[in-house]
């Protein structure tokens, strides 16, 4: 067997703003990702967790090299993935995939199940026969079977439809999905059916995800490791039975106390993420205007700090 090195991805230092304002005299940027450094392994899932706006799909999109990064270092086994060649390109795009959020407008209604699932394969340039068997495979991989092939969208479940956005996201059989908030759309019982399957594809076939969720009790249930995001920071990371166990930066207390009162991780009586305690001050911590334990050392920026086998962006960690 061929051995290799056991990360898959690694992300150093990335950063991306957007231009939000544009003026004669002036342009005005948000930092959507600040200077954000992780990595994966093979056969694992790294959960993505933070509230709307954090900047977790800038940082899926950033990797899969669907935008362009600012500035930062994108290694996926190994390479650079700006400095591929053209051929490492096209092994790229087909070593990862993605699913999204909503079924309902990231599958073609005009397409039968057949149709979607085979696209990616006909971009790949595989053969009419090898196509039909994958394509019937990775049905059957997402728990669907071949009844659902000559379907159409419309005629499906959302949750049927989020299989074969699956299916459709392992046919070229990736080593890496980024699955950005695939079971917000669906009902609580359909979303753990879905958590499931993601779980059993990453045991059974060695996929790695990078699994987004502004919910930390879905991150929770398949994280091997969890990175916590706020304002395109990372506040806290590290493995996920430690920090849901044992959450050390403030935010994400927060985020596990905000889980319902019968969640074996609630801790306090803190229903939800706290309105603005104070002003932000320029240069300090990122959180600082919103945390409930910041003092005047927060008006400073923290560095990250090792504690616990995380990394924490806190000056109290
Ligand atoms: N193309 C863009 N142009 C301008 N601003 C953008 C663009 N894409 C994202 N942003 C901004 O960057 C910030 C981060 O966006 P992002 O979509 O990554 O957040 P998110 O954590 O995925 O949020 P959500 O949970 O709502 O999906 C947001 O303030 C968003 O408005
Ligand atoms: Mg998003």
């Amino acid at each position: 067997m061929e051995s290799h090195s056991p990360t898959l991805l690694k992300v150093e230092n990335l950063s991306k703003k957007f231009l939000i304002k544009k003026s004669l005299l002036k342009k005005e940027y948000f930092k959507a990702v600040d200077n954000v450094s992780f990595t994966l392994d093979y056969n694992q899932v790294l959960g993505i967790v933070g509230e709307s706006g954090s900047g977790k799909s800038t940082i899926g999109r950033l990797v899969l090299k669907l935008i362009q990064k600012d500035s930062g270092r994108i290694e996926f086994k190994g390479r650079d993935i700006y400095s591929f060649s053209r051929k490492e390109e096209k092994q790229f795009r087909r070593e990862t995939s993605v699913v999204f959020q909503d079924p309902r407008t990231s599958l073609n209604p005009r397409l039968r199940v057949r149709q979607i699932v085979e696209e990616p394969l006909i971009v790949h340039g595989f053969e009419p026969e090898e196509r039909k068997e994958r394509v019937k495979k990775a049905v059957i991989d997402a728990g669907l079977d071949e009844t659902f092939l000559d379907r159409y969208p419309s005629e499906l479940s959302g949750g049927q439809r989020q299989r074969v956005a699956i299916a459709r996201a392992v046919v070229l059989q990736p080593d890496l999905i980024l699955a950005d908030e695939p079971t917000s759309a669906l009902d609580v019982s359909v979303q753990l059916q879905i958590i499931n399957l993601i779980k059993k594809l990453k045991e059974e076939k060695g996929i790695s995800f990078l699994f987004i969720s502004h919910d930390l009790n879905v991150i929770g249930m398949l994280s091997d490791s969890i990175l916590v995001l706020y304002r395109g920071k990372i506040m806290e990371k590290g493995e996920a039975g430690k920090i849901l166990k044992n959450p050390i930066h403030p935010y994400t207390k927060i985020l596990l106390a905000s889980l319902p009162p019968d969640h074996p991780s609630h801790r306090d009586r803190l229903k939800t993420i706290p309105e603005v305690y104070r002003e932000e001050v320029e240069g300090g911590c990122v959180f600082y205007s919103r945390c409930p334990d910041a003092t005047d050392k927060c008006k400073k920026e923290p560095e990250y700090k090792l504690t616990d086998n995380r990394e924490v962006y806190c000056h109290f960690a």
